[in-house]
């Protein structure tokens, strides 16, 4: 493979880690806090796709906050407003994953052009990239709010090519989340499926991704 990729790297899920709530949530609610932190995060995702469908767009930060409610109530936890507001605001300083410095470092190394390709709107993508310590691997941040719709809208992918200035046959997504990496190979992009964990399944749609990894750490070895 050559070196003059272009790489979108999936921001939440892939590079930053939405469960990072479960330490501000154990505060509220103890053992709960890892079952509330699943449910936000599938309610958050599927808001974001029937808001697609609906073709009723309103940015990634208020599908966020509707899940938070929606969670709140499924599990009648009775979180109070400001609860509730403290864990927004832990979205913006949740943590890289434990390989996402390694991997980017490598990715630089290796030639490759690395941006950030996001549901999230750019000025909230930056800003927990740089909490997170992970901002300046990236030439840029490729957010879906542009064309105010989300992934998996082929759309969003084109866009990216088109953003970057990226040839499709060298442009990679680098993604955790399965239905971003089907969305991706279905718009004609390369995608880099990153499995960390064996409990977490792919879609089985017949759609593979142009590779896996278990880690990010070693991603560019495979690209080389
Ligand atoms: C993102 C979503 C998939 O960062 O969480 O685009």
């Amino acid at each position: 493979m050559t070196t003059n990729l272009t790489l979108g790297f999936d921001v939440y899920g892939t590079l930053i880690d939405t469960h990072g709530v479960v330490v501000e949530l154990e505060k509220y609610i103890g053992d709960l806090a890892p079952c509330f932190s699943q449910i936000w995060r599938e309610k958050q995702l599927e808001y974001t796709f029937r808001r697609g469908l609906m073709e009723q767009y309103q940015p990634f930060g208020v599908c966020t906050k509707d899940a938070l409610e929606y969670t709140n109530l499924i599990l009648s936890c009775g979180l109070d407003e400001q609860q509730k507001s403290t864990l927004i605001q832990c979205y913006s300083t949740l943590p890289a994953f434990d390989d996402a410095i390694a991997g980017l470092e490598q990715a630089k190394a290796a030639g490759f052009t690395l941006f950030a390709f996001s549901n999230g709107q750019e000025a909230a993508v930056n800003q927990v990239l740089e909490n997170a310590g992970i901002s300046k691997y990236f030439t840029g941040t490729v957010s879906v709010d542009d064309l105010k719709t989300f992934k998996p809208n082929p759309a969003v992918y084109e866009y990216f090519v088109k953003k970057t200035h990226a040839d499709k046959s060298s442009a990679w997504l680098v993604s955790s989340n399965g239905f971003d990496v089907i969305g991706a190979v279905s718009a004609g992009m390369k995608a880099a499926w990153v499995h960390r964990s064996t409990s977490v399944v792919y879609d089985p749609w017949g759609i593979q991704p142009t590779l896996t990894v278990s880690s990010l750490d070693g991603l560019s070895k495979v690209l080389t």
